[in-house]
């Protein structure tokens, strides 16, 4: 063995960039690795083999909480990825019910519009430096969300998951040391929202919180807690990481103007390009498990209860996956075929979404802008950014 270690939570990597040469070399020569919790997942083949063996390796965000593990939250507060089959698929299928091709063809053109709307107040500022970040990627995700779930304004409750992000409220739960039976700041906001439907007993379209509200599960509706949690949960896990898929969408076009020409000049690209960048700038470079039993992965043995991080960002430049892996390329074979948005089960719901948003982005902004330019002087994050809140400066010309 090598002795290598990767901790892909060290905050040099915001500072520094992700060091993808040495993942390069983890790969290479020992492709499960120490990290700072436990064991490091380098390659596709691992990766693909914990996300799929379930009953092995279970996901468990009770830290983020300010909670030692998943045995100090109440069944009813655990988050979709968190729970166990069977009742993972059951409460899975009201997910993928919310967020399916139709029901994100049925915003229709609003996410077009946001791009507009937002767009149009930083064309407004002439030839001013704008932030790309803040003032077009940052709402997006936020609205669109809220709009789905059928809030009744998603301008103030996309300004509410925003501030609730910057608080560090955000994962907090019930159970959290810190909290209590009302729950944090976000829950609260969902269950006023629950009762206030409940009161008013008015026929809406159908929407998240319709079929969560009218969802059975062997018999029996979701409890109260059950349905704010799952609602608080898909802000958590659809929030930030759309946005920082859309970051890397805008800021690679800004210092690429080959890449921006090319796509102006062919927008049926545009489904490549967002492929692309999942792969190449994952916005999740990982995910975390934990071992329910001893077992092996690769050649290293695993203990019951070791922490595991599954290197998604690594696997997706895997070689053996991806001729010329480091290269930024827009024709791919497979352009899908990355674990971008994980694997197996609990592959991400929000995929058909994430991706009506990144498209809406990019091509909006190619509709409305001739060319940006970056900022002489500005410092810029690096690609991909691990949720940075870094503005991304830019000076853009208006189509005539
Ligand atoms: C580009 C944007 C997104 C990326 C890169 C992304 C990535 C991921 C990844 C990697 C996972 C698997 C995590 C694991 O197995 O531990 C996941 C799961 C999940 N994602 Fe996304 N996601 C994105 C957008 C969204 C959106 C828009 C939503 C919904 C509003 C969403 C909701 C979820 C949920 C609920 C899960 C858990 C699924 C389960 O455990 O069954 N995500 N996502």
């Amino acid at each position: 063995m090598a002795g290598l270690k990767f901790d892909a939570r060290d905050p040099k990597h915001a500072a520094e960039g992700v060091p993808f040469d040495l993942l390069a070399r983890i790969r290479s020569e020992e492709p499960v690795c120490r990290s700072s919790q436990g064991w490091y997942l380098s390659r596709r083949e691992e990766i693909e083999r914990c996300l799929k063996d379930v009953e092995t390796f279970v996901a468990d965000l009770a830290p983020l909480s300010g909670l030692a593990g998943r045995e100090d939250v109440p069944p009813e507060e655990l988050f979709l990825s968190e729970i166990e089959e069977p009742r993972h698929g059951q409460i899975r299928r009201l997910y993928n019910a919310c967020f399916a091709r139709h029901r994100v063809n049925a915003l229709g053109d609003y996410a077009e519009q946001t791009c507009h709307g937002l767009l149009d107040r930083l064309l407004e500022r002439g030839d001013e430096p704008v932030d790309l970040h803040l003032g077009y990627a940052m709402p997006i995700p936020s609205l669109v969300l809220a709009r789905m779930m059928g809030l009744p304004d998603p301008a103030d409750a996309a300004a509410r998951f925003m501030q609730w992000s910057l608080d560090g409220s955000l994962m907090k739960r019930r159970c959290s040391p810190d909290v209590g039976p009302e729950g944090p700041p976000i829950q609260r906001y969902f269950a006023a929202e629950l009762a206030r439907r409940r009161a008013d007993g008015m026929p809406r379209e159908r929407d998240v919180y319709t079929v969560l509200m009218e969802a059975e599960i062997d018999g029996e509706p979701l409890s109260d807690v059950e349905i704010v949690t799952q609602l608080h949960f898909m802000v958590n896990a659809g929030v930030h990481t759309t946005r920082t898929f859309l970051c890397h969408l805008v800021h690679r076009l800004l210092i690429d103007p080959d890449l921006f020409r090319r796509l102006d000049a062919d927008p049926s690209l545009v489904p490549n390009y967002l492929e692309e960048s999942l792969r190449h700038d994952s916005p999740v470079q990982g995910t975390a498990r934990r071992a329910m039993r001893d077992t092996k992965l690769g050649d290293v043995e695993i203990g019951q209860g070791d922490w595991i991080e599954v290197g998604l960002g690594s696997g997706n430049r895997d070689e053996a996956s991806w001729p010329d892996a480091d290269a930024f390329r827009l024709d791919r074979e497979n352009p899908r075929d990355h674990v971008a948005f994980g694997a197996a089960s609990h592959v991400c719901p929000g995929a058909t979404l994430a991706r009506h948003e990144g498209e809406a982005t990019v091509r909006v902004l190619l509709d409305r802008v001739a060319a940006m330019a970056p900022v002489d002087g500005a410092d810029y994050p690096h690609l991909p950014s691990s949720l940075s809140d870094r503005p991304i400066l830019a000076r853009l010309t208006p189509r005539a």
